[in-house]
């Protein structure tokens, strides 16, 4: 990570989401602050960007544009980001109406709003979001100009400079002992295998009680690197440009392995099918429609449970 700019990855997305908010059917997946938030982010760490996005709906070369970036990058990778974020936020809101959750816990949250929509949505609920001090930083100020929730908390931090667990030793509102919803998405494929495990189970070390964790990852798929199924050569030159280069991908056999050994209860690791029916089941003919579609495949959500033996006790 470059420790002076923000994640050109995490903007990348931010301008995609607004760019896509003017078409459907990617708007249908999308919620209003999601649009909110990536605009306030471009706003702020590139005008450039900011302008080209909110005037996409006239200038039809943007969406173009937009189209012709994905096919020299990762054809489909716009959809994906879009059914990604939709379907984590159904789960994420499924498994809170439940009431089984007191916080939630957002690793590298980027320009995303999910934090902030499900403190709103659930008062009850503490949410802590984490994220590179370089990205955070820009997002606390964009948080400053809405309405401040209470709830909701946003805390710089480099993932690879230390476990986390004082971090949250330290914070008044984060507790041991509450059941604990955590988050981790387009982020481990940027950290060192060590770095992700040491983060599968950061909870288990001071966690009395049942956490739930939802992340992504890159699929490791026999002979190839750590990458997209059809991405091109393009994109990794990219990465390492933004000093933000794709590291860790793992098969899935040998992941599922790993989390039981870890003793995690895994609940689901979904493909792009599935993700696209969590996303888009609820809206009559979306999921017709995107179905037919072009999507990037190669990047997985896993729903994990640790369940202590001191919570089952
Ligand atoms: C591809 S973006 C994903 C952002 C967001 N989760 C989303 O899906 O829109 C990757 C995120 O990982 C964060 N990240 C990468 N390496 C990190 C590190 N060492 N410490 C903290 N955050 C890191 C970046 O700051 C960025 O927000």
């Amino acid at each position: 990570m470059n420790d002076k700019l923000e994640s050109q990855t995490a903007l990348s997305i931010a301008f995609c989401l607004s760019v896509l908010s003017k078409n459907r059917p990617y708007a249908q997946m999308l919620s209003s602050d999601q649009v909110i938030f990536a605009e306030k982010a471009l706003a702020l760490c590139s005008p450039f960007k900011y302008r080209l996005s909110t005037r996409a709906k006239r200038i039809w070369f943007i969406n173009r544009a937009v189209e012709s970036l994905q096919r020299f990058s990762i054809p489909g990778l716009a959809l994906h980001w879009v059914v990604r974020k939709a379907a984590i936020r159904e789960k994420l809101k499924g498994l809170l109406a439940s009431g089984e959750y007191q916080q939630f816990l957002l690793l590298a949250g980027g320009f995303d709003s999910i934090a902030y929509e499900i403190a709103k949505m659930f008062p009850e609920v503490e949410c802590i979001e984490v994220d590179h001090p370089a990205t955070q930083n820009k997002k606390i100020a964009c948080l400053r100009q809405l309405p401040i929730v209470t709830n909701h908390q946003s805390l710089p931090f480099d993932f690879n400079k230390g476990p986390l667990t004082d971090l949250l030793i330290k914070n008044d509102k984060f507790c041991g002992s509450k059941n604990t919803l955590m988050l981790a998405e387009g982020l481990f494929m940027y950290l060192e295998e060590p770095v992700v495990y040491q983060y599968l189970e950061l909870l288990k070390g001071f966690c009395s009680h049942h956490s739930t964790f939802l992340f992504t990852y890159l699929e490791k798929v026999d002979g190839q690197g750590v990458r997209f199924q059809n991405q091109t050569g393009l994109v990794n030159f990219w990465l390492s440009l933004q000093a933000e280069p794709f590291i860790w991908a793992k098969a899935q056999s040998q992941l599922r392995l790993d989390l039981k050994d870890k003793g995690f209860e895994i609940e689901a690791i979904l493909g792009s099918g599935g993700l696209m029916h969590l996303a888009a089941s609820d809206t009559v003919g979306l999921l017709n429609k995107i179905n037919q579609m072009e999507i990037a495949e190669g990047e997985r959500l896993a729903v994990i449970h640790y369940r202590p033996q001191s919570a089952l006790d």
